[in-house]
């Protein structure tokens, strides 16, 4: 019985590793050029991520024990009463015995309730963390499919690319997540940071991280939300205060205004762009599309899927279904210059 259960958590376990590992290498395919660590939770940077890797080397220590034990059975039982020469007698029929029977059911379901009583003692230690007064706040929104990032004490909106200050031994730097959907259910997952959160509409959920080293951290909806579940990925980047600092600074800033940009200023407003983008201190205040102010100190589009450069960004402007087909942004059959100027103008907003 317990066995059975453990054996099948285990299978499970291990084709969802094999899926998120498929849609990570796509992801690190994507942008193969950025330096990004493997989205293992065995390489943990932060106190929930580094507790989670402790539970799962208990939990597979005793699969592990399990699989020993029952596999070496099996292969000693093999072995042991194989048939011999021509001996073709039947062998002893032996109908029940209530001591196996009760140690093959107690021991499992001792097993089991260790298990269940281990894991929610984490769960609990680390969902009852209280917030500490010094932490940072942040709002994250999913969307079908990019995450919407809000930072409600600094006034900054991004999208998909979370920047986070990084802490050290001496000093943690701790960032506390509210999770909120505008549509359908979705899950937070940044294997490196934290365990799994489900982000849900009409609920609110939290996740907390406190990272103790600078870097890139890829984390993916780890809950399938339609037609781009796969490319709705997020970006934690962790950085020195002192460049967190400057990276808030910068974002606050209103939106660059260039004057060799107006064309596609005014191209970008008599179009239906600004129903659903924000560009601070413009009239583009939409809501449904992430915030442009500063799109280009972001490393990607699309949530990740295409690089943020000029090319792409042109290719994505003229039709986001190349890269995502199914994004709920339209091509907009702009002319050729048309596209250049709104392009240009886009690449002023850093
Ligand atoms: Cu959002 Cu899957």
């Amino acid at each position: 019985m317990g066995e059975r259960v453990s054996g099948r958590l285990g299978s499970r376990a291990a084709s969802c590793l094999a899926v998120g590992g498929g849609l990570f290498l796509k992801a690190a395919g994507a942008l193969a050029a950025d330096r990004v660590e493997t989205p293992s939770i065995f390489s943990p940077v932060s106190t929930p991520a580094y507790e989670i890797r402790e539970l799962s080397f208990l939990v597979l220590g005793l699969s592990a024990l399990i699989f020993v034990v029952v596999a070496g059975m099996a292969a000693w039982i093999i072995v042991r009463f194989r048939s011999r020469g021509d001996d073709r007698r039947e062998p002893p029929q032996i109908y029940g015995s209530d001591r196996i029977e009760i140690a093959w059911t107690v021991v499992p379901f001792l097993i089991v309730v260790v298990l269940f009583l281990v894991t929610a003692r984490y769960i609990y230690g680390i969902e009852g963390r209280a917030q500490p007064p010094e932490a940072l706040e942040v709002t994250v929104i999913g969307n079908q499919w990019w995450w919407e990032i809000r930072y409600p004490k600094l006034g900054i909106v991004t999208a998909n690319e979370l920047h986070v200050p990084s802490g050290d031994d001496t000093r943690a730097a701790p960032a506390f997540i509210t999770l909120q959907s505008a549509d359908v259910v979705h899950s937070f997952w940044v294997p490196q940071l934290a365990g799994k959160m489900d982000v849900i509409p009409n609920k609110i959920n939290r996740v907390w991280i406190d990272p103790r080293k600078s870097g890139t951290f890829v984390g993916q909806c780890a809950e399938f939300c339609g037609i781009q579940h796969a490319w709705m990925l997020l970006r934690v980047i962790v950085q020195p205060r002192p460049e967190f600092d400057r990276w808030v600074a910068a974002q606050q800033a209103a939106a660059h205004d260039d004057p060799g940009a107006r064309a596609g200023a005014r191209l970008f407003a008599s179009l239906s762009c600004i129903n659903c983008h924000t560009v601070r201190g413009t009239a583009a205040n939409g809501l449904f599309g992430p915030d442009l102010t500063h799109l280009m100190s972001r490393e990607t589009l699309g949530a990740g899927a295409a690089r943020n450069d000029p090319e792409s960004l042109r290719a994505w402007v003229e039709d986001p279904a190349t890269f995502k087909p199914g994004a709920l942004m339209p091509a907009m059959r702009l002319s050729g210059e048309e596209l250049g100027q709104l392009t240009a103008y886009l690449q002023t907003l850093r």
